[in-house]
């Protein structure tokens, strides 16, 4: 049984996000979306830990080996609890290389036993970011297409309740 996790804050899943998970559901034979709580990023997230979990739960109940879980402790101790031997990320431009070669050097050092795997991201999604998608939405632009269809709903009500 091969187990991988897909980590990510998800603040909120997309388009690009979700392509990455399906393609690694058609590799492995479990696959443990890792939900990271993520305080400090970008002056917190938008949406809560509860809220995110159920953007991705939603968005992948379509594939029979995806779960979903919430976590708060290190990406290498999720996967140890969740019997995941690989941890598997998407690759977009350059620009993700440096941060992603740094986090997976590191988790090595931390489980070495624990390998991480890149998807590469198709060129539709490769410039597709949560931050982008949430500017847009802030600034009345159309998300249609960059996120799932509830995820833009979701969007548009959590914008709409702090406006
Ligand atoms: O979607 P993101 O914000 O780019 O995902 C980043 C994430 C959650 C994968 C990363 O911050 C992470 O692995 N957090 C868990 C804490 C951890 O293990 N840190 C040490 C590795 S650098």
């Amino acid at each position: 049984m091969k187990r991988g996790v897909v980590p990510g804050t998800f603040d909120p899943l997309t388009s690009g996000h979700l392509d990455i998970i399906e393609r690694a559901s058609a590799i492995f034979d479990e696959i443990v979306v890792g939900v990271a709580l993520s305080p400090e990023k970008g002056g917190g997230p938008l949406f809560s830990i509860g809220e995110r979990v159920s953007l991705v739960e939603r968005s992948t109940a379509h594939c029979g080996n995806v779960s979903v879980r919430p976590f708060d402790t290190l990406l290498v101790n999720l996967a140890e609890d969740a019997g995941a031997s690989v941890i598997v990320k998407g690759l977009r431009a350059v620009t993700d290389f440096e941060r992603e070669f740094q986090m997976a050097a590191l988790n090595w050092r931390l489980d070495s036993d624990i390998e991480t795997m890149f998807i590469m991201a198709v060129p539709e999604y490769m410039y597709l970011s949560s931050s982008a998608v949430k500017e847009i939405a802030r600034h009345g632009g159309s998300v249609r297409g960059l996120v799932p269809e509830h995820v833009a709903e979701a969007l548009e009500r959590k914008l709409n309740a702090a406006r």
